[in-house]
């Protein structure tokens, strides 16, 4: 268990604060929660029979008085800032708790009323800043035994539970995944029932937690919890679409939903990048579309990566994702995931590596990690020989890089050198030449300076009929 100090000013001066407006106060939520499990958190969240704002003020005043409080007169919440820690206070309340709700709230309760409305049970344990019961813990439902047990499981009914907020639905997924606990089966059950309602949720919401799921240790846990629970094809047709195996002639292809998923794990054992993640999750993402049965060949994929480049603007549209330069990143890693392919097979040609780095840039590490990760074979020999192969592939991109310094390339030569030097205005003929020159590089046929791009523009330019000014 993390140090916990109840003698930290934080509580003491919330105690007193609260012993002089004579209200009985507790620590709720996820930082009791984390205190067991010993993650770190980054808010505390405290409840208090009576108005949170005119605690916060209170603590505040007590703590520094420079201490500046935000509330929300509407919905009875006020949070500040203390040592880096984000404190949120909130008056006990009959009716459903959600951390950023936009409901006002509608009618005060008790300590026990706030703790029933709670999500799970390891979200609902309370710890006393009351003088005569300090640090004592309020647990009714059996949280602790639950975080021993790694249960997610709701303290009412969890068809009301889930019907006060049915994004909880998407938290119960998202908690098991990232702290690798079950879902007490009632619950599961009740995601089924009620899996519909989350058609009330904005997409903000759904995203935040599908991006949590993204980034836990393990995030095929909760994509396939996702899938037993039905909510998939309802928040992620797309991924949805990717189960399945077809068979013609008593051939079938790989199920390319629980590859992805493979692969995603795979990615996550060695990246924290959210986005690397995702271009893990939609590499084969345009298979459906694409997927043919050729006589004497078998199912082909020809053109998913492109198809995948495509649907990965939409899916990313349709989720609320940042559009810009994540999206491209993404993009660029799908329709660019089979590249190293081939290179790793055949006897790899320094040309075929140059422009390899030319396309890739700086995202070509991030590349390397997505193709390793996209060897999911079950034959232990295979992977290893494909997974030599790319070791080669990497050594070669490093030596080629330190040589040809490809990955940020910048043409040696200008347009506006070659227009000067020829008295052209903007034409056709200066990209003629820029991209002969660039070609000429990727071949190995010139070295990538400024003296060997000179003289053979010169060489291309007499070709072309021009001559040099004097
Ligand atoms: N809560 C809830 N229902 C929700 C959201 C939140 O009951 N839909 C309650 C839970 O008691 C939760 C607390 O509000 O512990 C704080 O919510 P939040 O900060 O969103 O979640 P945490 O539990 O702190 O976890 P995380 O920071 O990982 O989201």
């Amino acid at each position: 268990m993390k140090q916990f100090d109840l003698k930290d000013p934080i509580f003491t001066k919330l105690s007193e604060a609260a012993a002089l407006l004579e209200m009985d106060t507790y620590i709720v939520g996820g930082y009791v929660r984390d205190l067991f499990l010993g993650r770190e958190s980054k808010d505390i969240d405290f409840v208090c029979v009576g108005s949170g704002i005119e605690l916060a003020k209170k603590t505040a005043e007590l703590l520094n008085p420079k201490l500046k409080v935000n509330y929300f007169k509407n919905f009875g919440t006020a949070q500040f800032v203390y040592h880096g820690l984000d404190l949120e206070f909130v008056g006990a309340r009959k009716e459903s708790y959600q951390r950023n709700s936009r409901n006002p709230i509608v009618e005060e309760g008790s300590l026990e009323d706030d703790q029933n409305r709670r999500d799970f049970t390891i979200n609902a344990m309370a710890i006393s800043l009351n003088k005569a019961t300090y640090g004592e813990i309020l647990d009714p439902f059996g949280g602790k035994k639950d975080l021993e047990n790694k249960l997610i499981r709701t303290p009412l009914d969890p068809n009301i539970t889930f019907s006060d907020d049915p994004l909880r639905m998407l938290r119960a997924i998202r908690f098991a995944t990232q702290l690798n606990f079950s879902i007490d089966p009632k619950s599961i059950q009740a995601i089924k029932d009620n899996a519909h309602r989350i058609s009330i949720i904005s997409q903000e919401r759904i995203t935040t937690e599908l991006n949590k799921i993204m980034l836990s240790p393990k995030p095929s846990v909760g994509f396939i919890l996702l899938d037993e629970t039905k909510l998939l094809p309802l928040i992620f047709k797309e991924l949805s679409e990717l189960k399945g195996v077809e068979y013609v002639k008593q051939k079938g292809h790989k199920d390319n939903f629980y590859h992805s998923l493979q692969v995603l794990d795979n990615l996550a054992e060695n990246s924290d990048n959210l986005w690397l993640r995702w271009a893990a999750l939609l590499h084969d993402i345009g298979k459906p579309k694409s997927k043919r049965f050729e006589e004497n060949v078998g199912w082909t994929f020809h053109g998913h990566e492109v198809i995948g480049e495509r649907m990965t603007k939409s899916i990313f549209t349709n989720l609320k994702l940042p559009l810009n330069k994540e999206l491209k990143y993404v993009q660029k890693l799908v329709k660019m995931h089979l590249r190293p392919i081939p290179i790793a097979k055949d006897s790899i040609s320094d040309s075929a590596v140059r422009r390899l780095l030319f396309d890739a840039g700086d995202d070509v590490d991030d590349l390397m990690l997505l193709c390793e990760a996209d060897i999911t074979s079950k034959n232990e020999e295979k992977v290893k020989r494909i997974l030599k192969n790319f070791k080669i592939v990497r050594q070669k991109l490093k030596e080629i890089e330190e040589k040809d310094h490809i990955r940020n390339f910048e043409p040696p030569i200008s347009g506006e050198l070659i227009m000067a030097t020829y008295g052209l205005k903007p034409c056709r003929e200066i990209g003629l030449i820029k991209n002969h020159i660039k070609e000429a590089i990727l071949e190995g046929e010139i070295a990538n300076n400024e003296e060997e791009a000179l003289s053979l523009m010169r060489k291309i330019a007499t070709d072309l009929g021009l001559k040099e000014l004097n």
